[in-house]
């Protein structure tokens, strides 16, 4: 579970909120995917729910934990596919998971089963012995989500995970994705592309300048016929020219 209770971020020299009185509750076993133009406040409100921004005000909480008191434990049930892949390149992509498994307490054993498991999902077993700085964009990608979801994280957030995938490689986190919220676990990712969220959330959000303008069910959207979610995106987000 993630609440966010009036969330505000200004980034400095600038005079617009990044993130303007955000308040959104994401339940478990739910994905909820959170949509909204270039700049409209994604990643920034993915930075301070993961706890690499401090928010300016507000407060968040994940599954119950606020991040800003307790950030060692509120991180403990995270993993996060940050939207640029930059991971260690001089390190092996084997060792990279070990690394991240051992920091989360993994035992040996269940690291083995759980890197035999999605190096075989994500076709990344001949890879993973070699210099991550070797990969490919997408292969750091993959080594990327591998790495945030290998101890079921009780959130997995993803800044736009599906960028730059393969249609196999995207098929798949997308089925990772459901395997996870069957477990329990809250899903939260950003995207701009409308198909995917419609095939893969439950419930969607769209923000714009900072601020949400819309938050409804897949289910209820799709039960108006005279609204689609493209045609709900592109009203809330037109600041006046769409009609
Ligand atoms: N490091 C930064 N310093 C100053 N301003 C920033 C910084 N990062 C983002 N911004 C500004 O904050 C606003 C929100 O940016 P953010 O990156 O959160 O948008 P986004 O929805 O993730 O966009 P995109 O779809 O392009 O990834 C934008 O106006 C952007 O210019
Ligand atoms: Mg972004």
């Amino acid at each position: 579970m993630i609440r966010l209770y009036n969330v505000s971020k200004t980034y400095s020299k600038s005079r617009t909120k990044a993130v303007d009185d955000l308040t959104l509750e994401i339940k478990s076993g739910e994905i909820f995917g959170f949509l909204g133009p270039n700049g409209a406040g994604k990643s920034t409100t993915i930075k301070m729910l993961t706890g690499i921004l401090a928010p300016d005000s507000g407060t968040i909480e994940i599954d119950g934990v606020n991040i800003t008191d307790n950030p060692v434990a509120a991180k403990s049930l995270l993993g996060f596919v940050p939207d640029n892949h930059e991971i260690y390149d001089t390190l092996r992509g084997v060792e990279y998971l070990n690394f991240i498994g051992t920091m989360y307490g993994m035992s040996t054993e269940q690291l083995k089963q759980k890197i035999d498991l999605y190096a075989d999902m994500f076709d990344m077993t001949e890879a993973l012995p070699n210099m991550i700085g070797s990969y490919s964009h997408g292969m750091k990608q993959k080594l990327s989500v591998i790495a945030a979801v290998i101890h079921d994280p009780k959130v997995w957030v993803l800044d736009e995970p599906l960028t730059g995938l393969d249609p196999q490689s995207a098929y798949r986190l997308k089925q990772l994705m459901r395997t996870q919220a069957d477990m329990g676990n809250t899903v939260f990712f950003s995207s701009h592309v409308i198909d995917v969220v419609e095939k893969v959330c439950d419930r969607i959000a769209i923000i714009n300048h900072g601020k949400l303008v819309a938050v409804d069910t897949l289910d209820n959207i799709r039960a108006d016929s005279s609204v689609s979610l493209e045609s709900l995106f592109l009203t809330v987000t037109s600041d006046g020219e769409h009609k």
